[in-house]
């Protein structure tokens, strides 16, 4: 393991009131309004909202990828003024390199952390296309592999970096029901796995099914520009069976704050 671990209860993510327009000619476009959410340790966090609310932009403010026009973004005690080590991001649309196999496509993720060797690299781009369900794949060509398997590669890519926070962007929209629910299973156990190095997900989903099923807390995002409308704690126990009653009453509850 790469760093220590916070102990239980710590808040390892928090976005505090943040805001950002995109500049669309002369006016700035106002996007997101005073966001704030916060995951704890071992939390996963879900966020939905509507089409084009604003949900890819926030996962990229805080990936550090782009600065809020206001508000702030924390990774346990420091703020988030640009792309760090330990978070990582599995994009919306992700897109391999495609004259690159599986095993490039990850290490190229690696490819900028000069504290490890080669050989160090290697290993871990093998063990996370592993988790992935991508033995025995790591030659193949993106050309050569399913949609749902390029997919793969993608969370590989970002588990390999070993990141304290990992933000998905609709990561198992496109995959087929029985893959989407093994690597919902996979990412939620990394999660919790002690041995694993990741402490929180934030997960960009529209599928409040899924939601369900892994959140701790969801964040609904709605309006122009979007604002937090609701937050639900999703304390139904796990496993959480899919077909109980208790579920639907939860899947209801943040149907009722998108409607
Ligand atoms: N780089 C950019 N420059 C200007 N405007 C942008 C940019 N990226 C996104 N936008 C605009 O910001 C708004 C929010 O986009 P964003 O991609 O964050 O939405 P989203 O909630 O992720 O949508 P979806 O559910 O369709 O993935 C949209 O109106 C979009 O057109
Ligand atoms: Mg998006």
């Amino acid at each position: 393991m790469s760093q220590p671990h916070p102990s239980a209860g710590t808040t390892v993510v928090t976005a505090d009131r943040v805001s950002l327009g995109y500049h669309k000619e002369k006016e700035p476009l106002p996007v997101l309004v005073d966001v704030s959410l916060s995951a704890k340790k071992d939390e996963l966090v879900a966020v939905t909202g509507p089409s084009g609310c604003g949900k890819s932009t926030l996962l990229r403010i805080i990936a550090g990828l782009v600065r809020p026009s206001s508000g702030k973004v924390m990774i346990l005690d420091t703020e988030v003024t640009g792309p760090r080590a330990d978070v990582s991001m599995v994009f919306q649309n992700f897109v391999l390199l495609p004259w690159r196999t599986a095993l490039e496509n990850v290490l190229f993720g690696l490819s900028s952390r000069s504290e490890f060797t080669e050989e160090q690299k290697m290993e871990k781009a093998k063990g996370a296309l592993d988790v992935a369900g991508l033995s025995g794949f790591e030659d193949v060509y993106p050309g050569e592999l399913s949609g749902g398997m390029k997919q793969r590669v993608g969370v590989a890519r970002a588990l390999a970096t070993e990141p304290r926070v990992m933000l998905l962007d609709e990561p198992f929209s496109s995959l087929d029901d029985l893959t989407a629910e093994r690597l919902r299973k996979e990412t939620y156990t990394l999660l919790i796995n002690p041995q694993s190095p990741v402490q929180s997900v934030i997960l960009v989903s529209h599928n409040v099914e899924e939601i369900i099923e892994l959140a701790d807390r969801v964040v609904v995002l709605s309006g122009r520009p979007a604002h937090v409308v609701g937050e639900v704690d999703v304390t139904m126990p796990r496993p959480r069976n899919k077909k109980s009653e208790e579920f639907f009453h939860w899947v209801d509850k943040v149907y009722t704050l998108l409607s």
